[in-house]
């Protein structure tokens, strides 16, 4: 079979960009993304598309309408496609057997039946949401078990690797692409197919084939090594704070060791997103089902070092302006999980968010992508603690940072943004209450400048000499 129409069930942060890139490297291969919320359709459809990714734009006004196209018909799109991506959400449970760890498999599930449903011919049917290993098992066992005579279905694993932020370069340079299938003639021959497809850009020789149990387990076990650099690196900033190293010297030095390398070793406010902590909580829940304990203890330590990190950084906070919080203006600079991107999705701005404002604190809060919809929805979400009546009072959304931080007694920077560094502090100095706090959460500002000009500044990793601003503020005391 030549691959000549390709479906994706599910039109999110992973299928949008795949299939789009797909859609601009493979003109002779026609791409349909569908979804079952209107609502995202017609975003993808219009000029303002439901994601924010830099670089996207282009490729979806490229390739939108030749051959990418975005719909709701979902049963045109199964029933026309040789190939169908399964790219809908897998959250983590949050009732029932496995709450709080296992992935919620529903949407998986009732994509596989769908496809059962509508299928009138062959398919090979692509796994591409991060799901527990395994998955792969459920949809063949759906599709096997409903299987219309003179259609065969073969069901590949083919994890996606790409970051929210980096998302277009991640599929266009991709260091690998992994796919795993069965060890038969036919899954064999499916594997190829799929191959082919991807052989458009990617050199042959960066696309790895295996079974689709290791191929599964490659994902979480990706996702897991990246999160325990993280875990490392904080870890290490709390001792480097009681003891006066600095850690981005130590990841310096580190990071020098080729075993070692120098990427993901920036300490940090936390990890977020959607991915880490939710394959983790997958990861220990295979554990345990496979009474492997001590595996689950071992990985459970990288998301509670997490959460410590987290809270740490808020206590300091708290301390830091004389252990009351209560009716200040805090500015929060930065609310997605990252920067170039505007998922809130396990955002550590959440936590330290949310901990104010049970402490009493007024949030002034910008970001250049989340929409204000969504932080409200993150601050008043079910599983969080927060009123929505106290959230509403409380925080206040603003446009801009200069904006946000006018009136405050301290700034709390949460995110990464580029544009964060370039901020004139001088002039955000004057407009602050004095004495005029920041907590630098990810390591991006100039921290000796910022103590010339006054500010009391604390970041992660690192304890700061007061010496700067005691020249700038004379006999003003010290907490
Ligand atoms: C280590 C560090 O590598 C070195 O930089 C430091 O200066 C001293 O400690 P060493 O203990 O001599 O060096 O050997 P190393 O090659 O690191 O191996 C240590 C142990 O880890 C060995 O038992 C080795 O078999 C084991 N190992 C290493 C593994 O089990 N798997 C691996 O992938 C690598
Ligand atoms: C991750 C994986 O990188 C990607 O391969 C996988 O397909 C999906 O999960 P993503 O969650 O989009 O991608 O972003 P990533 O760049 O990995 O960052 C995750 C979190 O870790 C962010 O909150 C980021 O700020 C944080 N981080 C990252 C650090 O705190 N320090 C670092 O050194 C790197
Ligand atoms: P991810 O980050 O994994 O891409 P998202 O939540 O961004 O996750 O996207 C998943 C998308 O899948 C959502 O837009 C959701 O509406 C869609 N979806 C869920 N189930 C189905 C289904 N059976 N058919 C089509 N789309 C689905």
């Amino acid at each position: 079979m030549v691959i000549e129409k390709i479906c994706c069930l599910g039109a999110g942060y992973v299928g949008g960009p795949t299939c789009s890139v797909i859609a601009m490297k493979c003109p002779n291969i026609q791409v349909t993304v569908c979804d079952k919320s209107v609502e995202r359709i017609n975003q993808w459809n219009s000029e303002k598309l439901p994601i924010y990714e830099p670089g996207l734009d282009d490729v979806v006004r490229q390739c939108r309408g030749k051959n990418l196209f975005f719909s709701t018909d979902i049963a045109k799109g199964i029933r026309e496609a040789d190939l169908i991506f399964i790219s809908v959400n897998t959250p983590t449970k949050t009732f029932g057997n496995g709450k709080g760890r296992a992935a919620d498999l529903k949407y998986v599930e009732s994509a596989a039946r769908m496809i059962a449903d509508l299928a009138t011919s062959n398919k090979i049917v692509v796994e591409k949401s991060t799901v527990p290993v395994k998955a792969a098992e459920i949809i063949m066992k759906i599709l096997r078990a409903n299987t219309k005579p003179g259609v065969e279905y073969q069901i590949l694993s083919n994890p996606e690797f790409l970051a929210e932020g980096t998302a277009i370069v991640d599929l266009v340079e991709a260091e690998r692409v992994l796919i795993g299938g069965e060890d038969t003639p036919e899954g064999q021959k499916a594997i190829q197919e799929l191959c082919w497809v991807y052989e458009h850009w990617i050199p042959a020789k960066n696309i790895l084939t295996t079974n689709t149990w290791s191929s599964e387990l490659s994902k979480l076990a990706a996702n897991a090594f990246l999160a325990q650099r993280i875990s490392s690196i904080n870890s290490l900033s709390a001792v480097c704070e009681a003891t006066g190293a600095d850690v981005s010297e130590v990841a310096r030095a580190v990071g020098r060791d080729s075993r070692i390398g120098p990427k993901f070793l920036e300490a940090s406010i936390g990890f977020g997103g959607s991915c880490f902590q939710k394959d983790i909580l997958n990861l220990i829940y295979l554990c345990e089902c496979l009474n492997l304990p001590e595996v689950a203890a071992y990985w459970q330590q990288v998301l509670s070092l997490n959460d410590y990190q987290k809270t740490r950084f808020t206590r300091k906070v708290i301390e830091s302006l004389f252990n009351t919080v209560s009716d200040k203006n805090i500015a929060i600079l930065g609310f997605s999980f990252k920067k170039n991107t505007g998922d809130t999705r396990e955002s550590p701005a959440i936590h330290v968010s949310k901990t104010l404002l049970d402490e009493g604190a007024k949030l002034h809060i910008y970001d250049p992508k989340v929409e204000p919809d969504q932080i409200f929805y993150e601050l008043t979400s079910p599983y969080l603690t927060s009123e929505p009546e106290i959230v509403k009072k409380n925080v206040e959304i603003h446009d801009t940072a200069y904006s946000a931080v006018t009136g405050a007694h301290a700034i709390v920077l949460c995110t990464e943004w580029d544009e964060f560094k370039v901020l004139d502090f001088k002039k955000i100095y004057e407009v602050m209450m004095k004495p005029a706090y920041i907590f630098d959460g990810r390591k991006i500002l100039n921290h000796e400048a910022l103590q010339n000009i006054g500010f009391h500044v604390q970041t992660i990793g690192k304890r700061l000499s007061r010496v700067g601003s005691i020249r700038a503020q004379g006999s003003q005391t010290m907490p």
